[in-house]
């Protein structure tokens, strides 16, 4: 069993004065974590009949393919403005650290599709909540969220209400 935790890397001050950056990128780097990490993402949703996974860029898109493919489903992208060519719902939010907006192509999810939104990490949740926006404007059913890393203290899952959350790793 892989101990993920030793993969996170703590950044004090990034990108900004009392931010605590949590980088994944020395667990991305390692064969058996990642896949470690991407099993226990995918693990409680496995048997769900998910159609779609779908992620916001840029980190939310490492994990989305893998567990996409877990669970025999597809993968939608969550991007930011310039970026998907055809028609769009569109939700701007705030960040732990700055604001930010995010599109989904409006036919990405058929009405009625069973959706899993992953992400690397849920800080204020304001990422998750407008990816919940965005697929609701869709129709989709959102089956739950999850993520590799959740903050708990920036209560994110309150904001997620009345969406279930799954996290691998959870920090206070
Ligand atoms: C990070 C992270 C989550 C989000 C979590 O993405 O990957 O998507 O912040 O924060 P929140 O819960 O407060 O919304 P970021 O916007 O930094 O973009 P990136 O994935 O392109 O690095
Ligand atoms: N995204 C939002 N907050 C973050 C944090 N503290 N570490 C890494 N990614 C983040």
């Amino acid at each position: 069993m892989v101990d993920l935790s030793k993969f996170i890397r703590e950044i004090p001050d990034y990108p900004k004065p009392g931010i605590l950056f949590r980088d994944i990128t020395p667990m991305l780097a390692d064969p058996e974590a990642l896949a470690a990490a991407a099993k226990a993402m995918a693990e409680p949703y496995v048997g769900e009949k998910i159609d779609i996974v779908a992620a916001a860029e840029a980190r939310g898109f490492i994990f989305a393919a893998p567990l996409a493919i877990q669970l025999g489903a597809g993968f939608v992208p969550i991007r930011k403005p310039g970026k998907l060519p055809f028609d769009l719902h569109s939700f701007a939010y705030e960040l732990e650290y700055g604001t930010d907006e995010l599109q989904i192509h409006v036919d990405g999810v058929k009405p009625g599709q069973r959706v899993l939104l992953i992400d690397d990490l849920l800080a204020t949740g304001g990422t998750m909540e407008a990816c919940c926006r965005l697929l609701e404007r869709c129709d989709a059913e959102i089956v739950g969220c999850s993520f590799l890393i959740h903050l708990a203290q920036l209560g994110g899952e309150d904001r997620l209400n009345p969406y279930k959350c799954h996290s691998v790793l959870t920090y206070d």
